[in-house]
């Protein structure tokens, strides 16, 4: 980027001194709005397209600034552009350049627009196509963990409430809890993306323009599914940057806790999983460490992604209507959570199939903590007695089963039935792991079986 060279602004007409260097560095935002440009040409070109429609410029003004436009995309993805700190922004950027390449037609393609409506319009498309883009990597997590709850439907492990055993469960229903949350995820940012789609093009400043702009057309032409019905509202909103940001935290966090799973079963003291080497990292001093980096690097993320959303309800809290130049803030976050929301998603999709099960670990783990207590109190409830009178049988099982060391599962029938006389040859079935979990058999429920089951429904949609 070429530095502080003095150029004449394009607003210069009533400025009687040059700005103030620190000024014109405190205010620019072309090192960071750049990233706009492929928008800012496609808006600007749609733009002009609609003013010759409607005669306010030739078609060969049109054609002349839209050949241009297209020259200084290639330029700039050839890395030829240079980019002036003095010249602010991404729009004024690009805009001084055309005039320079096609002389006076350049000059009118600001004709009945504004920044204020233009870098709305640009951060729209932009984040419209980010948003198919983290689609795409979600879709791609969401079959991964598809695939791996169909290969570990029968693997079994103990379920956990508040981190102690709780119920056996199968490896492949917790796998589909975090599809479940992964599928709302996807559901909330379809929904962001509708509010996304609209143009704020034609609101020009704020009150709208002179000129007989036909808004629906530049909006045909952008892929727009509708307009922005306000003009001040059009170029002072940014809920649709928030609601971005607020979808991709709820992921963050749901990938958060995935990953907090995946730290502690990757643990030796749990030993459930292993992550394939290539997504761990060793330690510089201790030459025995595998870590999982990744989970970790992703739950520290979404601290980031935190950051980003509590930065743009702050921006926004408090600007009057319409534009204020606050709204140059809103870049940096956005661009940050749509890096981080992607990456980390990315990442996690590349890693979900690999992931190994150390099925003997989680079958050792679940026969420990009498996780099938409840069964056996189901199994009484079936034999005639009150689920409490069952509980507190149960209970005493259960104390005697700690006192001897052993589970509910290693108990023989003659010291089970010391317990309750309601206890016979059947229970044995009961107390096993695989009874526990195939017993569990609704929509929802823990069976194999209905694992299968949810696994085709979510396939055939
Ligand atoms: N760089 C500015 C932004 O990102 C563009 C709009 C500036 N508009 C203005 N009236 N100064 O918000």
């Amino acid at each position: 980027m070429s530095k502080n060279e003095p150029k004449r602004k394009l607003w210069g007409g009533r400025f009687s001194e040059a700005t103030h260097v620190a000024v014109e560095i405190f205010n620019s935002s072309v090192g960071f709005d750049q990233r706009l440009y492929r928008y800012d040409i496609l808006g600007s070109q749609a733009h002009a397209q609609m003013l010759a429609k409607v005669g306010v410029l030739t078609e060969d003004e049109c054609s002349s600034i839209c050949q241009g436009l297209d020259q200084i995309l290639l330029d700039i993805e050839a890395g030829e552009f240079e980019w002036s700190i003095a010249l602010e922004d991404v729009h004024m950027n690009i805009e001084a350049k055309l005039t320079e390449k096609i002389g006076i037609a350049g000059k009118k393609l600001h004709t009945g627009r504004s920044r204020n409506d233009q870098v709305a319009t640009d951060i729209r498309l932009y984040l419209r196509d980010e948003i198919d883009n983290l689609m795409m990597q979600l879709d791609r997590l969401k079959n991964g963990l598809l695939d791996l709850a169909e290969k570990e439907a029968d693997t079994i492990m103990p379920g956990f409430t508040h981190l102690q055993v709780a119920q056996p469960v199968t490896f492949g229903h917790h796998l589909l809890a975090w599809y479940e949350m992964l599928k709302r995820d996807g559901l909330r940012m379809r929904d962001c993306r509708q509010r996304v789609n609209r143009m704020p093009l034609g609101a020009a400043a704020l009150a709208g323009t002179t000129y007989p702009i036909d808004r629906a057309y530049t909006a045909s032409l952008l892929g727009f599914d509708g307009l922005c019905e306000n003009s001040l509202d059009a170029v002072s909103d940014r809920d649709f940057a928030i609601e971005f940001c607020s979808s991709a935290a709820i992921i963050m966090m749901h990938l958060s806790r995935f990953s907090e799973e995946l730290i502690i079963w990757s643990s030796a003291q749990f030993n459930f999983i292993e992550l394939p080497d290539r997504f761990c990292t060793g330690s510089s001093i201790m030459p025995q460490k595998k870590n999982p980096d990744i989970p970790e690097l992703v739950r520290g993320k979404t601290g980031r992604v935190n950051g980003d959303l509590i930065a743009l309800l702050t921006i926004m809290k408090g600007q009057p209507l319409a534009y204020n130049k606050d709204n140059q803030e809103d870049k940096e976050p956005l661009f940050d959570a749509v890096d981080t929301v992607k990456m980390s998603v990315s990442i996690f999709a590349d890693m979900v199939p690999v992931i190994m099960a150390n099925k003997k670990n989680m079958k050792k783990a679940a026969l420990q903590g009498f996780s099938t207590a409840t069964d056996l109190a189901d199994y009484l409830v079936r034999k005639g007695l009150a689920f409490r009178d069952a509980h507190e049988v149960v209970g005493q099982a259960v104390r005697y089963g700690v006192e001897q060391n052993k589970d509910l599962s290693e108990l023989s029938l003659a010291e089970l039935q010391k317990f309750s006389a309601d206890i016979e040859q059947d229970v044995i079935t009961v107390l096993s792991l695989e009874g526990s979990v195939a017993a569990r058999d609704h929509i929802g429920g823990t069976a194999p079986s209905q694992v299968r089951a949810a696994i085709a429904r979510e396939r055939a949609l």
